[in-house]
């Protein structure tokens, strides 16, 4: 009896465990997001990199109010940009100074150091 009652807590203890790990790499995998494509411009008009706190919004949002609506669901690809966002389109349908703070915070969402570019990543190894 008493083995058979040990068996099952270690199992239970295993699948925690293996719950807790796949919702650590989860909370990775969709933590934030850089973003950097249109870096010459930022770089001209001398504001950092964007970070979307992806998990902050996902609490906050069912992920169908922006995918695929808004963004598709792949990193870099909606050539996200300044007027589209002034126009009420990409991240300013929320931030417009009503659902969320205005596009005029710039610092809010350009807060990032760029990474080093993957060319001279390269070049630097
Ligand atoms: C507030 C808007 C918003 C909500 C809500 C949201 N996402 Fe996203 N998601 C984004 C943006 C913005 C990107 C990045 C797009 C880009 O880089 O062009 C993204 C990217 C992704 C990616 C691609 C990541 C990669 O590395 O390529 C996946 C997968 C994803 N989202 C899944 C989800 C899921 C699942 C939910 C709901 C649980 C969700 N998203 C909710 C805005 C949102
Ligand atoms: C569906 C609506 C929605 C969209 C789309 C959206 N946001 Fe947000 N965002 C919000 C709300 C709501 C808040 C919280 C506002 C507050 O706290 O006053 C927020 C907060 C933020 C914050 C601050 C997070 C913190 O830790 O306080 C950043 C940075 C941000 N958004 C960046 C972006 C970027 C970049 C995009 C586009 C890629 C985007 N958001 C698109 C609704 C949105
Ligand atoms: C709600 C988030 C958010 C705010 C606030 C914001 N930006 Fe942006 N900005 C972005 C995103 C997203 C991109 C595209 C990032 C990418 O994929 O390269 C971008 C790109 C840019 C670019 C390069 C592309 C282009 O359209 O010219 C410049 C320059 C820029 N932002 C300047 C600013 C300035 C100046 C402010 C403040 C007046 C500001 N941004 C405020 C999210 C924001």
């Amino acid at each position: 009896m008493i083995k058979v009652k040990s068996v099952r807590s270690n199992l239970l203890v295993m699948s925690l465990i293996v719950v807790f790990a796949f919702s650590l790499a989860e909370a990775k995998e969709y933590g934030d997001i850089y973003m950097d494509a249109t870096r010459d411009g930022m770089e001209k008009a001398e504001v950092g990199a964007v970070v979307f706190p992806h998990w902050f919004h996902r609490i906050r949002y069912k992920c169908k109010v922006c995918h695929e609506s808004i963004f598709v669901m792949r990193k870099g690809a909606n050539n996200a940009n300044m007027n589209d966002i002034m126009d009420g389109k990409s991240c300013g349908v929320c931030h417009n100074g009503q659902i969320a703070w205005e596009p005029l915070e710039c610092e809010r969402c350009h807060s990032a150091e760029f990474k080093p570019k993957a060319d001279e990543a390269a070049s630097n190894q």
